[in-house]
């Protein structure tokens, strides 16, 4: 569903990315696991077009993408919550979703209403300001605004970070839930071993830009291990 070959990308002159190549199939779940300053962030805001490639190739869906335009991404089904969320702090929450539907262009409420029953949470807090919410209602917020454009595609930028344990875990749950009923395909980059071990299905490294490997599925869980691989300094 999404081939990279070879991408490569940076800031003014500077490299980040040095010949990313990934393949994933329709319907899986794959983790990158990085530390802070590793590219993961880089790496997302390229394949969604808001950071220009400066070689290599993103196919997606058959398409190559490589130059397109990060509205043109999403109308093909890809979807993107950003590194801190950016929920609309004066918007409602209910307002917040409703711009979910700008890309499908839909005017009916029928899919927010559909898709808050996989967050339950999020029911109540539908008239208070976005920047009302706290961090993991931010995080459910934005996972949701991200799936009202019925997206095949996410790309989930660290939606861990800075979030109590106890949402943590609904949104491991409610992503699990969901990929399975609407046969998502989910790339996530995290810090947080335990959840990239939860939600996806393999785990690739990325160290310095660079794809450093993947970790062994029978590792997947073993966090000692785990954070072997990433090797703070390796
Ligand atoms: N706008 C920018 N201009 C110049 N350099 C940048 C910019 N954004 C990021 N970088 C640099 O690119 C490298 C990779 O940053 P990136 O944000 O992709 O890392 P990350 O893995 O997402 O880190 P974190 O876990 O802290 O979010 C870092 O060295 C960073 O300083
Ligand atoms: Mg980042």
């Amino acid at each position: 569903m999404l081939e990279v070959s070879n991408l490569c990308a940076g800031y003014g002159a500077i490299p980040v990315l040095h010949d990313i190549s990934l393949n994933i199939e329709a319907g899986e779940s794959v983790g990158i696991l990085g530390h802070n300053g590793m590219g993961k962030t880089t790496m997302l805001r390229t394949l969604i077009g808001a950071l220009r490639a400066s070689s290599g190739s993103v196919v997606f869906n058959g398409s190559d993408v490589t130059h397109a335009a990060p509205h043109a991404r999403a109308k093909l089904g890809m979807a993107y919550v950003p590194q801190g969320r950016e929920i609309f702090p004066t918007l409602s929450a209910m307002d917040n979703l409703r711009m979910g539907l700008v890309k499908t262009g839909e005017r009916s409420l029928d899919t927010i209403e559909a898709l808050l029953e996989d967050f339950p949470r999020l029911k109540p807090l539908l008239d208070r300001a976005g920047g009302a919410l706290s961090g993991g209602e931010q995080q459910l917020l934005a996972l949701a605004r991200a799936l009202a454009g019925k997206p095949s595609l996410l790309l989930l930028d660290e939606p861990t970070e800075g979030i109590q344990p106890s949402i943590i875990e609904e949104i491991a749950e409610t992503l699990a839930s969901l990929r399975n009923r609407m046969k998502l395909t989910i790339v996530l980059v995290e810090q947080n071993l335990e959840f990239i071990a939860a939600v996806s299905q393999r785990v690739l490294v990325i160290k310095r830009g660079q794809i450093g490997g993947e970790i062994p599925r029978e590792h997947l869980g073993d966090f000692e291990i785990m954070s072997q691989y990433t090797g703070v300094h390796g």
